[in-house]
């Protein structure tokens, strides 16, 4: 489905970065991450858990704005290749400066020239959601979203949580949203991926979010379901991920199909595509295949998509105008 134009919400900077972009940057600098690949040189790791550790180790080899905007450069490629007009990118403070507000701004700096350079050379229009790390706790969430207020802007348009969502509760990291909120940001938490439909609910009550990051075990209690139709609450839903990370064993089992069908604003994403040997085309292609839907079906998610992207007002009807409709 390359030829598809679509948008995605959720996908981690980190974890769209092909592993042969990883090993090449470890090589020049000498740091030895070895254990992160497998002998085909793809990522390894067994579970969750594991996941986020292996993430952690190929995200050390990225130390400078250098290294991030190269990395925005080889990502924005990729997704043109796939037909992705538009994409929101997430980006942690904690890696990028360690939480320190003028590092930030010289990696957003970088970071933003090279994803104009991008879109002006026929790439997506690509944006920032600022995304502290539930497991790295709510202090340091605070600093992500002092740097995320002072750097919103034509980039950075969105806050969120990402991390092991089994670690603290979501009321934990309300302080921080609450900033990202008064500062005009758009928000979004991970939940409902690892945590059940308790999990969901907390993250939309106490934190406040229009979207949320997976969100499919809401599936697990109808009530939710109903609510989250009700209240237009948006779905990244990154079904390969699932799959590959062992939440459900076959596509055809996946919640998003019972979701939509309820109701539910369900969109799609990659999360941390090649982590999972998957692209956008490859998600819209197993989707098909698995429920039946048909282009004018995918073509509705990713107007969804546009709908809830976090963007000004011109720009939704650029996306829109790409995606090839107007809403
Ligand atoms: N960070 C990168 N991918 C993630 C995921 N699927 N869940 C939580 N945190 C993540
Ligand atoms: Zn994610």
């Amino acid at each position: 489905m390359k030829s598809l134009p679509k948008a995605e919400l959720h996908l981690h900077l980190e974890g769209a970065a092909p592993p042969a972009f990883i090993a090449g940057l470890a090589r020049q600098k000498k740091i030895d991450i070895a254990r992160v690949f497998d002998e085909r040189g793809d990522y390894a790791f067994d579970d969750f858990p594991h996941f986020l550790e292996v993430y952690e180790a190929a995200t050390s080899v990225l130390k400078t704005p250098e290294d991030y905007a190269r990395l925005v450069t080889a990502v924005a490629g990729e997704l043109a290749e796939q037909g992705v007009v538009y994409a929101e990118t997430f980006l942690s403070p904690d890696f990028c400066g360690g939480g320190d507000v003028s590092a930030w701004r010289d990696y957003v700096a970088a970071m933003q020239e090279a994803a104009l350079a991008a879109e002006a050379q026929g790439g997506p229009i690509l944006r920032g959601v600022v995304t502290c790390i539930r497991h790295f706790g709510p202090d340091r969430a605070r600093r992500a979203a002092l740097c995320a207020a002072e750097t919103m802007g034509d980039f950075i348009t969105g806050y969120g949580i990402a991390g092991n969502e089994m670690m603290g509760r979501p009321k934990d990291f309300a302080w921080s949203f609450d900033l990202a909120r008064e500062a005009g940001l758009g928000l979004t938490a991970h939940a409902g991926e690892w945590g059940g439909p308790v999990s969901v609910r907390e993250a939309v009550e106490d934190l406040r979010v229009t979207r949320i990051g997976h969100g499919v075990r809401a599936i697990e209690d109808l009530a939710l379901v109903d609510r989250l139709a009700e209240d237009g609450i948006v779905l990244e839903v990154c079904p390969g991920s699932n799959i590959a990370l062992g939440l459900y064993p076959r596509w055809d089992r996946h919640p998003i199909c019972q979701l939509w069908e309820r109701g539910v604003k369900v969109t799609v994403s990659t999360d941390d595509p090649p982590f999972f040997h998957t692209t956008l085309s490859d998600e819209y292609d197993r989707l098909a295949q698995a429920f039946g839907w048909d282009e004018e079906v995918l073509a509705g998610l990713n107007r969804v998509a546009a709908e809830a992207a976090f963007c000004d007002a011109p720009t939704r009807e650029r996306v829109l105008a790409r995606l090839g409709g107007t809403g």
